[in-house]
């Protein structure tokens, strides 16, 4: 192949920073993309977006980003018209569409997570809720865009949150619910590559869910990540794939499940061992941002030998290269985000090229959601997560200083971020290494 063509599927953050990793060694297609993403670090015409469905774009290789289009069968559309396909059919994108099959799969895996039940009427669900200890969480079964999960400190919040969601406050997402036991630890955001029989970690990050400092206000789709975390060492993560990712690949297969794509394990690191609190079934938004700008390895390559069921060949010590420094993302996000957002005005500090007008070494400003009202026209907040600062540097706490240094530079009314990412110690107050079993 000379410089091979890839089709990206997605307009968010995580498909930009998806861009802009395989641009580095190929011309890239983005469907439908967001003004942020033409042109790209590998020069004009680089990157190009299009509003074309992705099943009338040639490429040789197809990159889904978010899990809508991969529960709704994209990939098997695309395997169907011989395609080359990085995400799994909708078989397997049931691991996100429905977590209530996700538990499933959990238990017959032997892989802990928390004790959970799932119900279509209020009372069993009250009930059930009554024997856990607390805290209490209450989920939709189908997809929410990231809004679906209630951690509640009362009983009686829970079960409000039961009956709201079983009465249709999510829809048909909401038809079924689950209802687990609250755990206490440190996340992780544990990301494999998965072709179908191998799998292959990326860096370890974590990721910012609620919206304000020190994990307070309500959850977001992420406020921020870094990666790698120091906090994790190599050989704890090979632990981590064997005990929490290996069995469900395992399990899935014996289903009859041939997935080839990113599986990301949510992790609560606890002081009884890792569990799983959620698999999806794509990189992480805004884990993306900093995994992939630290990825040694060409990321063309690798995605290839996902789609074509040869990782073992293309990575054949198992394991990626280190990673290259650390990259820390900040997201800024419209005023009243995450219930609303305050939209159309002018980002100061982004060029018309969507970056910085005064740089920062190591820096890169990832668009989330923007939009343009003329092509060479000021680029405007378009949504709730606006933009994504991600900085690249040789160790975590340069690449965090210049992150900040970037925000510094960049404004309009109302944005809002966190100021704590990447601080050190890490917001969750994370256990010490030593006691977190694995
Ligand atoms: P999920 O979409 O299932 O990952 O949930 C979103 C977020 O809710 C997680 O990243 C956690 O911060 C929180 N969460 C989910 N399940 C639990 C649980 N069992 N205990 C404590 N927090 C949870
Ligand atoms: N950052 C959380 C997610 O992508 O689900």
């Amino acid at each position: 192949m000379s410089v091979p063509r890839i089709c990206v599927v997605g307009s968010g953050g995580r498909e930009h920073a998806l861009c802009l990793a395989l641009a580095r060694s190929a011309e890239v297609v983005v469907t439908p993309g967001n003004p942020g993403m033409p042109g790209g670090a590998g020069g004009p015409g680089r990157i190009t977006a299009t509003s074309a469905p992705p099943e009338e774009l040639e490429a040789d290789l197809y990159v889904i980003g978010p899990e809508a289009p991969l529960v709704g069968g994209l990939a098997d559309r695309l395997r169907a018209l011989g395609r080359r396909v990085v995400g799994p059919g909708a078989d397997g994108a049931r691991l996100e569409g429905s977590k209530a099959f996700m538990k499933e799969v959990l238990v017959a895996a032997g892989v802990p997570t928390a004790r959970h039940g799932v119900f279509t009427t209020v009372e069993p669900a009250r009930e059930f809720l009554r024997e856990l200890p607390g805290p209490w969480v209450v989920k939709t079964d189908g997809l929410a865009s990231g809004k679906g999960v209630t951690v509640a400190s009362t009983l009686a919040e829970a079960e409000a949150d039961v009956r709201a969601k079983l009465s249709g406050a999510f829809g048909g997402a909401g038809r079924r619910v689950v209802v687990e036991e609250g755990l206490a630890g440190s996340e992780c955001s544990l990301i494999v590559l998965c072709d179908g029989r191998t799998v292959v970690p990326m860096a370890p990050a974590r990721d910012y869910k609620r919206l304000r400092d020190r994990d307070r206000g309500p959850n977001t789709g992420g406020m921020g990540s870094y990666a790698p975390l120091p906090d994790l060492k190599d050989a704890e993560v090979e632990e981590l794939v064997e005990r929490m990712v290996a069995p469900v690949v395992h399990e899935i297969r014996r289903r009859g499940i041939d997935y080839r794509g990113v599986l990301y394990a949510g992790l609560m690191l606890t002081a009884d061992g890792p569990h799983v609190l959620e698999y999806n079934v794509r990189l992480g938004d805004p884990e993306a941002q900093v995994v992939l700008p630290i990825l040694r390895e060409d990321p063309v390559e690798v995605l290839l030998a996902v789609a074509e069921g040869r990782l073992a060949r293309a990575v054949p010590a198992g394991r990626l290269s280190p990673p290259e420094g650390a990259a820390v993302c900040v997201v800024m996000a419209a005023q009243g985000y995450p219930t609303s957002a305050r939209m159309g005005d002018a980002i100061e500090g982004i060029g018309t090229d969507g970056q910085l007008v005064e740089p920062v070494p190591g820096v890169t400003v990832i668009h989330a959601s923007t939009r343009r009202e003329a092509p060479d026209g000021p680029v405007l907040v378009g949504g709730g997560r606006v933009l994504g600062i991600v900085a690249v540097a040789p160790d975590l706490a340069e690449a965090r200083r210049r992150a900040y240094q970037a925000v510094d530079r960049v404004t309009w009314p109302g944005a809002q971020w966190r100021s704590d990412v990447a601080a050190v110690p890490a917001p969750e107050a994370a256990p010490a290494t030593s006691q977190v079993a694995l």
